[in-house]
């Protein structure tokens, strides 16, 4: 079978990687896609905005399932229009999409589900959200309800920090996105991350990890898309699991498709585990980038086969196969990284990271320059290692990153530090 696979980042080369492991695969094109994907799958250069063209370049090609990697595509309606074209996808429909697409949406959910996340109103003038703010004072969390790559939460842990955070959303630092504002109480407890597949009636759990968003050693600097992460997070027990499952996630498929917004593909599930058990801070409708890459390297099933399961809707009752190792991702990122990030830095010596044992690289900011390999983006690659703990599966993603010579790169020192902690307590 034919797949084309949508994005051009560490998560994609991860899912790339998964997906070319399958007997059912016949050939994979990605699009865009990077330099490090172009060994198991054709780049092709279409827009991905442009969903005619996309979808006759899967006619053309016969493509029989076309896979989505990051969200903007999906909140634009991608998946039903490849669907409305009788093309299969793996991931949610702009209905769908929502969930991650609107915060006020998502939390509209959890109030008519009483699915257990932080309390919240929505405000589309900042007069009331003032008051708000000062009524229930700091900490509190103030969120532009549309996507703002990442950017548009402030946990305000002063009423200054918070007032100022709705007049600069108000004010359209966000633009569209920040016209409404969520202002929600803050959680405490200690962040994962959950995935399911889902198949537009029934979820199947997939796997738990931790990211580490801040750029700097002990969780400092300004936020980032997330900068390593490991797999299983550690204070996802299997009670928490499966409180998770019955408490969020269930109701959350019942919800949408009560809504007539049935849920199919992958459902992220941003935690905080608190004293009073899992609460919900947010839903992404996609992989998260880098969990896929520390996640799928756990997977021991057919990723293409459980994908165009849940695409079809007829997931598997048996829980996926995943290995019980830990991986660990660290992500090399350009020098000025996340606000100015120096393209054009030489990458050498990657071949001798790719050939250490439990160790894969995954591409994000890359490009070919004639025969070098350079750095064109914020991410530039991920070093991902397995061990049987989180201390050597650490310890051998550091080796392979120091193996690479990438002097206009930097990266954390520290990624797994909470675990490692845990691990030696
Ligand atoms: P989000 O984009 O909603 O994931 O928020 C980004 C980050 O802000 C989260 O990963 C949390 O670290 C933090 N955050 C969001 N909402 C809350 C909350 N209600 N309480 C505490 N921290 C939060
Ligand atoms: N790493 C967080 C995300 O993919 O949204």
């Amino acid at each position: 079978m034919k797949v084309l696979l949508i994005g051009s980042g560490g998560r994609e080369h991860a899912l790339a990687l998964s997906l070319a492991k399958s007997p059912l695969l016949s050939k994979l094109f990605v699009a865009p896609g990077n330099p490090g994907m172009a060994k198991v799958a054709d780049l092709v250069a279409l827009d991905v905005a442009n969903h005619a063209a996309i979808v006759a370049f899967c006619k053309l090609m016969d493509v029989r399932l076309v896979v989505v990697g990051p969200e903007a595509p999906l909140v634009a309606g991608l998946v039903d229009d490849l669907e409305a074209a009788g093309i299969r996808a793996f991931g949610p429909t702009k209905a769908a999409a929502q969930l991650e697409g609107s915060k006020g949406f998502t939390k509209d959910l959890c109030r008519d589900y009483a699915i257990p996340t932080g309390a919240y109103r929505r405000f589309t003038a900042p007069g009331p959200a003032l008051a708000y703010v000062r009524e229930r004072g700091a900490p509190i969390v103030v969120k532009a309800d549309g996507l703002a790559a990442g950017k548009g939460v402030v946990v305000a842990m002063t009423n200054e920090e918070a007032e100022a955070a709705v007049k600069m959303m108000f004010d359209g630092a966000f633009g569209a996105a920040g016209a409404e504002v969520v202002i929600e109480d803050f959680l405490d407890g200690e962040e994962a991350s959950f995935f399911a597949i889902c198949d537009g009636a029934r979820a199947l759990p997939f796997a738990s990890a931790q990211d580490h968003k801040r750029v700097g050693d002990g969780d400092t600097g300004p936020n980032t898309g997330g900068m390593g992460a490991y797999s299983p997070a550690p204070v996802m027990t299997p009670d928490v699991e499966a409180r998770v499952m019955r408490e969020i996630v269930a109701p959350t498929m019942r919800g949408m498709a009560e809504r007539g917004a049935p849920f199919k593909g992958v459902l992220f599930a941003g935690l905080m585990i608190g004293a009073e058990g899992p609460k919900l801070i947010e839903f992404n409708t996609r992989f998260g980038d880098p969990e896929t890459q520390v996640m799928l390297p756990r997977y021991q099933g057919d990723l293409l086969a459980l994908m165009l399961a849940a695409a079809e809707g007829r997931l598997p009752e048996s829980p996926a196969p995943l290995s019980p190792q830990t991986a660990l991702t660290v992500v090399l990122a350009a020098k000025g990284y996340p606000d100015a990030p120096q393209k054009g830095g030489e990458i050498r010596a990657l071949d001798k990271a790719e050939a250490m044992a439990h160790v894969v690289v995954t591409h994000a900011g890359t490009k070919r320059d004639g025969d070098r390999l350079v750095a064109n983006g914020g991410r530039v690659l991920n070093v991902t290692a397995l061990g049987g703990s989180v201390a050597q599966a650490q310890a051998r993603a550091y080796e392979a990153v120091d193996a690479i010579d990438f002097p206009d790169g930097f990266c954390r020192r520290d990624i797994g530090w909470r675990a490692v902690a845990r691990e030696k307590a």
